[in-house]
């Protein structure tokens, strides 16, 4: 499974990138609105200093909701960078979008998804990549993994299927340990959550030790 970060603060992305452990980026518009960008001017601005340290796949929404709007900013962000995900909505007209976008090559990641139904659809319409909110469904008392798990089930049931699938929304180290076993290609994690998982106190005993004993010989 590959990491990904997933913020729009370009000081964490570049931290995150000095590690090794990423490979990628998703933002959105909350994320975005976080760090103050708030007019498509300064996403581009943005998006395209993180593509500065970030080779893989960075992940940029569209805040249009009609079928049309979306393909039309869809193009738009296709141009910032070389690399970009265009992130569209789990709707009706967000799956035309994705539809016609992946027609004209542009890669998508098909964001909200927060059913196995969704994702199915999503696949059909040629969505590069399925996000599964994790969390949030965790919060009204779903199992947002149980939904990582079908889909990636149902996707490798039926290898013509090429869309990835992407635990989101995720909230604490076990998510991504769960989204590794249940076979998601990649998770999107806060950064703060990728410095917990590198976390274990007997590491810190155990270099404690080491070093005790390594200067106390001397
Ligand atoms: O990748 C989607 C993610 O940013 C949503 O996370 O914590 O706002 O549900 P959260």
């Amino acid at each position: 499974m590959r990491l990904f970060v997933d913020t729009a603060n370009v000081k964490e992305i570049y931290e995150a990138a000095e590690l090794g452990v990423v490979t990628g980026v998703t933002t959105n518009p909350s994320l975005a609105a976080k760090e103050g960008i708030s007019d498509p001017d300064a996403y581009k601005k943005t998006v395209q200093e993180i593509a500065k340290v970030i080779s893989g796949p960075i992940s940029v929404e569209v805040v249009s909701t009609e079928a049309k709007d979306m393909i039309e900013e869809g193009l738009k962000i296709a141009d910032w960078i070389d690399n970009v995900w265009v992130k569209i909505p789990s709707t009706l007209a967000g799956f035309e979008a994705i539809h016609k976008l992946s027609d004209q090559g542009i890669n998508t990641n098909q964001t909200l998804c927060f059913s196995t139904n969704q994702a199915i659809l999503g696949a059909q319409a040629g969505s590069t990549v399925v996000s599964p909110f994790v969390g949030r469904l965790d919060d009204i008392a779903q199992d947002g993994m149980a939904m990582v798990g079908e889909i990636v089930e149902i996707y490798r049931k039926f290898p013509t299927i090429k869309t990835q699938v992407m635990a989101a929304s995720i909230r604490h180290p076990f998510h991504c340990h769960q989204a590794a076993l249940m076979g998601a290609d990649i998770s999107t994690v806060p950064f703060g959550i990728i410095k917990k998982m590198a976390e274990h106190p007997l590491t810190d005993k155990g270099m404690e030790l080491f070093l005790n004993d390594w200067y106390g010989s001397k």
